[in-house]
């Protein structure tokens, strides 16, 4: 559920007009909903209730502190990936006593960093990750609590570029690696070994990988207990997938609880989860304006003001993002349509051929569904400012991130004095 809707013909976000944003702040502009990232956050933590694990919002979905701080109010914790989210995160009023830092790549500095601000827990993806986070602690004189993070060689996933459980993947170990390195971990003097972490994927429409990667996950548990290993925690990353089209619902989040509950009954553990897609994604859309349309022979093309640098996932995992008139449609009249951005490359089309309402020049768009992986994957390619984000809480709404200056952007760079 979300709070986009059709008022009296006009889409509104809460109770304000997309046109009335879109006209004072310009256009593109990603437009975002308090009330919809609040409905999603507290769906599904009282899904788990009475149980109360730890929601870890994964900020690489919408890192907006705007966006972190409304569901940190609500006492979502942060699931990171690099210093500069751990900064978010903290900035946005997250404790760190409720931060995750996750992900394959971290350096020794992020390391660092993590355990100087005493973050809740590491997830390690191998070997090498956790001797240099031993290094580290030892160095600064500072303890970690860690998580190995499996393979569980389950894959799941909208798109194979989005899919992590499988044993080619580069996320985690092995369960038998696992084991290992928890043992391992378990005798180091400042790593405290609370657990295992998993993901296997985003936008999963389907309980059953998740269901066989938890299983993976409880068998685990068991065999490090029966070893003599303590296992305090787990971690069961997210990837529960969102309705991007009028397609078959995915899995509700008190289907997928009660899928946990069944799996971990009786365990006496502390769960964690890391959703970020379930959270963002309804809860945002990306307002456009048509520039023209370009008639071919065969085909009709609307040229739009946003492009593939401003929501990449069309062109870059074949995402279809629903397309709505700002006015709604009047009668049954439809055309099939190209939609395109201005960047100079084929890949920057958002749909070929869709049905749309009869549009034209001036005419306002939104992109359903393009709160999460939307202004966080955005670049400056071709040289267009990063465009504005605005939050919307019932009849206000603010300029949570300002659209970049061409200036800005050429303040970074220099002319070489040779
Ligand atoms: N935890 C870990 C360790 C992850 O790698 C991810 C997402 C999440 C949590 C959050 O997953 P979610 O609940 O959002 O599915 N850019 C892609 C999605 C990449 C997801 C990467 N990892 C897209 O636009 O579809």
């Amino acid at each position: 559920m979300n709070h986009f809707d059709y008022r009296d013909g006009a889409l509104f976000c809460e109770d304000v007009s997309l046109e009335e944003i879109a006209n004072t702040v310009g256009t593109p502009v990603y437009v975002y909903s308090s009330a919809t990232l609040e409905r999603h956050y507290r769906v599904f933590k009282e899904a788990f209730a009475p149980a109360d694990p730890l929601v870890a919002y994964a900020v690489k979905a919408n890192g907006n502190i705007a966006v972190i701080a409304t569901l940190a109010k609500l006492g979502a914790g942060a699931d990171t990936v690099s210093a500069g989210e751990i900064q978010r995160a903290l900035a946005a009023g997250v404790p760190p006593e409720k931060i995750i830092f996750s992900g394959v790549g971290k350096t020794e500095a992020e390391l660092a960093y993590a355990i100087s601000v005493g973050v809740h827990q590491i997830n390690i993806e191998s070997i090498a990750e956790l001797e240099m986070l031993e290094r580290v602690t030892e160095l600064h004189g500072q303890r970690a609590a860690i998580a190995i993070r499996i393979n569980p060689d389950v894959g799941a996933g909208g798109h194979d570029k989005i899919s992590t459980g499988k044993t080619d993947a580069k996320f985690g170990v092995s369960v038998a690696d696992a084991l290992a390195l928890h043992a391992r971990a378990s005798k180091m003097k400042l790593i405290d070994a609370k657990g295992f972490a998993v993901h296997i994927g985003s936008q999963i429409k389907d309980l059953a990988p998740l269901e066989s990667a938890f299983r993976v996950m409880r068998t685990l548990t068991e065999t490090a207990r029966a070893q003599g290993l303590s296992v305090d925690r787990l971690d069961l990353g997210g990837g529960l997938g969102v309705p991007y089209f009028n397609e078959p619902e995915p899995p509700s989040p008190a289907d997928y609880a009660a899928m946990v509950r069944r799996v971990f009954d009786g365990l006496d553990v502390a769960l964690s989860f890391e959703p970020g897609r379930l959270i963002a994604a309804n809860a945002g859309v990306l307002v456009s304006r048509v520039i023209r349309i370009q008639d071919r022979p065969a085909r009709r093309i609307l040229v739009v003001d946003a492009a593939m640098n401003d929501l990449i996932r069309p062109a870059m995992y074949e995402a279809f993002h629903e397309i709505k008139p700002l006015v709604e449609a009047r009668g049954d009249a439809r055309e099939k349509m190209d939609v395109v951005g201005p960047i100079c490359e084929t890949g920057d089309t958002f749909t070929r051929g869709r049905d749309l309402p009869p549009l034209g020049p001036e005419d306002l768009v939104a992109f359903m569904t393009a709160g999460a992986y939307g202004a966080v994957m955005s670049s400056m390619y071709n040289a267009r400012p990063l465009i504005p984000e605005v939050l919307v809480r019932g009849d206000r709404f603010d300029v949570v991130r300002r659209r970049w200056k061409l200036s800005e952007q050429l303040g970074l760079e220099k002319i070489p004095a040779w």
